[in-house]
């Protein structure tokens, strides 16, 4: 290494204590950051190769990069075994004439193959598209037929929920764990695997070329690809030393699944671009299971959610006392407001802080936080990065004094900033209305020392245990039911998940109100969309509050919910 990025790097980690919060914004610039990375000298650029073959070249391939367990398999893989496995799915892909710029999917639960195949299309230059497993036919259809995906990585479980008739760009499946595959367009991956060399040439880009796809939701429409490029990684590392506060001898978990962009940002990226052991627990949620892997893997750094959070405060500390927790160092949250009762749960049950971030799908990294070493007030989101200038502003864009409740707005770009939505510029153009701002959808409040506080979101956007759901896409499939004539979703608040999803349906002519019936409909989307956006609650109504133009008033139905005036109706049908 040279002298430039040894001192580089000693500036980036002794800034990973940001008590000196004021101090740490004014002396920051990314160009700073951008020294750590090989492309700043050779201007060849591939987020593979900085996160894991890099490590191989300088020395580190040794070193454990993946702890992975789930009911039935645990395996550790070093660097060097994730640049192989890596160089194999790329070359394998290449020789099925994938290339860069394409999209390649992945639709599989977490293994040790899910992040080979990640690994693999980037180190091509193609663009990974990760889908959660969860997802039914018609939302894995969605996404993959708006990014035009050539080559799906999927286990042999999920294949049924592939309509492949109707995707007529999707050219190769390859199936993880299935053995030969005798119909046509399916390819063995174990076999592939084994039969592909173990390096490879990587696809050298610019960092404004692509790195991955998330599809998520807005309250209009179907969900968006948020695109991200290669540029992303400053950010990610960056963060990865100050907010996750990364040291070389770290053992860090990440609960998210690569579905959602904290699992990827967060799962794969930040871990190791710092070259960081990195634990990956496959299988369901269970307090017992989690505890066991804290203490098994000693985990130093954990990155979770408020809802995983509040079940394990459920779970009850008896639970904890049975396990070696002592290996904690640092442990923070994302995806949903936290609750200050959680983090003073937190300090008394496993004497951690709990460090809320915040941040989104389109932004591709943390960008207001609570940081090691500052104050944390419950409740409280944090402060924006040094980089980033974040302000509450109103709707024509005018900053707005402290306490006064607007949009949550950020000063673009930064460098991990979503670069498209794919396929919809007019959607992206939406978030920039304001000029030189990007406008997140959020609502909060700073207060007088420059601390964050979420209040709600703007638009009619869910967010179930962490989750965010478009009312739109729920509704659409509520609507293809045959009894269900009009259909109405919103967020209803609920301890455990935040908000649970209440459908409010009028029921077609000769179908009658039943218990049985609701039950239909909740499997109906639970089967055909996915669990996490399916109904819990379901209120027949003899019909919808609606404008003159037929859009289904939402804000009416969730004051009918909670009881609050219904406020201006002018616009009202009848
Ligand atoms: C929405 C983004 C990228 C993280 C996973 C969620 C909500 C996120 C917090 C927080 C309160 C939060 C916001 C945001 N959110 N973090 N710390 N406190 N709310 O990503 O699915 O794109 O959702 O999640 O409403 O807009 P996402």
């Amino acid at each position: 290494m040279s002298q430039a990025h040894n001192e580089m790097l000693q500036t980036v980690v002794s800034e990973s204590n940001l008590g000196d919060y004021m101090e740490a914004r004014s002396r920051f610039d990314w160009e700073t950051v951008e020294r750590h990375f090989t492309w700043h000298a050779s201007g060849k650029v591939n987020m593979a190769h900085e996160a894991i073959d890099r490590h191989v070249l300088e020395g580190r391939g040794g070193k454990t990069a993946l702890l992975y367990s789930d009911a039935s398999r645990e395996e550790a893989y070093t660097f060097a075994d994730l640049s192989e496995q890596s160089s194999r799915f790329g070359n394998v892909l290449r020789k099925y004439g994938v290339a860069k710029g394409d999209r390649v999917f992945i639709f599989m639960p977490r293994s040790p193959e899910l992040y080979f195949s990640l690994l693999g299309i980037l180190k091509i230059g193609a663009v990974a598209g990760p889908l959660f497993e969860a997802f039914m036919e018609t939302a894995v259809k969605d996404r993959l037929e708006d990014s035009g995906a050539v080559a799906l990585v999927t286990t042999p479980e999920l294949l049924g929920r592939i309509k492949r008739s109707e995707l007529p760009d999707l050219k190769h499946i390859f199936v993880v764990g299935g053995g030969p595959q005798s119909d046509a367009g399916l390819i063995d991956f174990d076999a592939e695997m084994a039969a592909a060399a173990d390096d490879i040439e990587v696809e050298w880009l610019t960092r404004e070329d692509g790195l991955l796809i998330h599809y998520t939701s807005g309250s209009t429409g179907k969900p968006k690809g948020v695109y991200h490029v290669q540029n992303a990684m400053i950010q990610h590392y960056y963060t990865g030393k100050v907010v996750l506060d990364l040291r070389e001898n770290d053992v860090y978990w990440c609960t998210a699944d690569p579905g959602w962009v904290t699992g990827t940002s967060y799962g794969i990226f930040a871990p190791w671009l710092n070259g960081v052991t990195n634990v990956i627990r496959g299988g369901r949620f269970s307090p017992q299971d989690w505890y066991s892997t804290i203490e098994k893997n000693k985990v130093s750094v954990w990155y979770s959610a408020p809802t995983a959070f509040r079940m394990l405060m459920g779970a009850g500390d008896e639970t904890i006392a049975k396990h070696d927790l002592s290996s904690l160092r640092h442990v923070m949250s994302v995806g949903e407001p936290l609750n200050p009762e959680v983090v003073r749960w937190g300090w008394k049950a496993y004497g951690q802080r709990i460090h809320d971030t915040w941040w989104m799908t389109e932004t591709g990294a943390q960008l207001i936080c609570n940081y090691p070493g500052m104050p944390i007030k419950p409740g409280s989101m944090g402060r924006p990065l040094p980089g980033i200038e974040a302000a509450i502003i109103d709707d024509r864009g005018q900053e707005l004094p402290p306490y006064s409740m607007g949009n949550l707005a950020i000063r673009a770009p930064w460098p991990s900033m979503m670069a498209k939505i794919w396929n919809n510029p007019a959607k992206y153009e939406e978030y920039f209305r304001l000029t030189g701002w990007y406008v997140s959808g959020d609502s909060a409040y700073m207060d007088e020392d420059g601390y964050f506080w979420f209040q709600g979101r703007i638009d009619d956007v869910i967010n179930s245990s962490g989750e965010r759901i478009g009312p739109f896409e729920v509704e659409s499939k509520l609507v293809e039911h045959p009894a269900v004539a009009e259909a109405g979703v919103i967020g209803k608040p609920d301890v455990t998940r935040g908000e649970i999803i209440k459908a409010f349906v009028a029921l077609r002519e000769g179908y009658e109100a039943t218990p049985e019936l609701k039950e239909e409909i909740y499997r109906f989307v639970k089967e055909g969309l996915s669990a996490h956006a399916a109904p819990r609650e379901i209120e027949f109504k003899e019909k919808l509050p609606k404008t003159r133009s037929g859009k289904i008033m939402r804000r009416v139905l969730k004051a009918w919910e909670l009881d609050l005036p219904t406020g201006d109706l002018s616009t009202i049908e009848d």
